[in-house]
């Protein structure tokens, strides 16, 4: 049975995320840490559902981090500031890139073979933060870190279903989104969606544009909305679930042919700079799951001319992100 640490789980998507996988029977032992001291009472109120995990709560300052991460063999970090109206992930860096740093550090001390879910702001450049830490701690296996962006999956389901005058049918389109988790990075290939979007959409360049951007922008929908409140909680705290979940089934209970998209270490895989005409060390692409974690990364496929351009649009701002994230590590100020 499986040990699972959320780090920054008092958080407005920390404890529905919680709440999510407490309800996972695979799960024997679920840790919540944060900073605030109220994560013992979220632990104790979610300890309380009547599934097998036992929920134990960790602050900082009682040497918290270490015993949440203690031999878990999964953590999800959820922990950071979130984005108010007006700001871009990228805002968020000067203050998430400190804290996904040192949880790095204590996974790298703690829990080294742990699979590692990062959904803290921005991912594009605190997933090379975590690998740059893991790295200089020698405990670095590409195959074990993800950056979390299934919700721009769950958003590309959802917004097209609506878009073509389906909006109950979400669930059943299935649409790789690959590149990277913010803004135009964000590249959903509607092209190769399972089953095939109607003809008409493709042929509309305007709703097809359209649909595109909603799906690059949705975080900001959310943050419009909440006013100053955040950005997404519940539906990141579903897909936050909903990854973990396929990689909990796919790495510990033997599910096979389990593919999901997810931000990974790419850098040591022709196919894929071939594939985006770039030497990048990171790059969402649909990862196949198993026992050791990313088993195998599927080629982003045939690309429309259009997607092309979006690729292209991608690769403008990425290796800048990467960079960013890298050099926080590598060289400090
Ligand atoms: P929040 O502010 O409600 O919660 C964050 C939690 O992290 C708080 O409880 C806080 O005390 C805790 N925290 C801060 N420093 C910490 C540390 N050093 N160790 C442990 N916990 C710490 O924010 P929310 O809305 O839950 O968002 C969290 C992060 O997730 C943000 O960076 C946000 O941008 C990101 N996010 C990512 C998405 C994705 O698709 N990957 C989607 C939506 C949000």
């Amino acid at each position: 049975m499986v040990v699972a640490a959320v780090l920054g789980a008092a958080g407005g998507i920390g404890q529905p995320l919680s709440l999510l996988v407490k309800q996972n029977p695979a799960i024997k032992e679920l840790r919540l840490f944060d900073v605030v001291p109220v994560v013992k009472g979220v632990a104790a109120d979610v300890s309380h559902v009547d599934t097998p995990a036992v929920t134990t709560g960790y602050v900082k300052d009682e040497d918290g981090l270490k015993h949440a991460l203690k031999g878990a063999d999964i953590v999800i970090i959820p922990a950071g500031v979130p984005r108010k109206p007006g700001m871009t992930r990228d805002d968020l860096f000067n203050i998430n890139a400190g804290i996904v740093r040192d949880l790095a550090q204590g996974i790298a001390e703690n829990c080294p073979k742990a699979f590692v879910l990062i959904i803290s702001n921005p991912v594009n450049s605190t997933v090379p933060i975590a690998a740059e830490v893991f790295k200089a701690a020698g405990t670095f296996d590409p195959k074990r870190l993800f950056g979390v962006t299934t919700l721009d999956v769950v958003r590309a389901s959802t917004m097209s279903a609506q878009a073509i005058g389906k909006p109950n049918d979400a669930a059943q389109y299935t649409i790789p989104v690959v590149g990277g988790h913010s803004g135009v990075t964000i590249l959903p290939l509607l092209s190769q969606s399972k089953p095939a979007l109607p003809e008409s959409l493709f042929s509309d360049s305007v709703k097809l544009k359209a649909l595109v951007n909603r799906i690059q922008f949705g975080g900001d929908e959310v943050v419009q909305a909440k006013a100053g409140g955040g950005s997404a909680t519940l539906s990141m705290a579903y897909a936050g679930y909903k990854f973990a979940e396929q990689l909990i089934a796919a790495a510990f209970e033997g599910k096979k042919g389990v593919v999901a998209p997810s931000y990974v270490y790419v850098a040591d895989n022709k196919d894929v700079q071939k594939e985006i005409g770039q030497d990048l060390a990171f790059f969402s692409v649909p990862v196949e799951l198993g026992p050791n974690g990313a088993e195998k990364l599927h080629p982003l496929g045939q690309l429309s001319s259009y997607e092309k351009e979006l690729l292209q649009a991608c690769l403008g701002e990425l290796p800048g992100s990467i960079t960013k994230g890298v050099n926080f590590i590598q060289q400090p100020k």
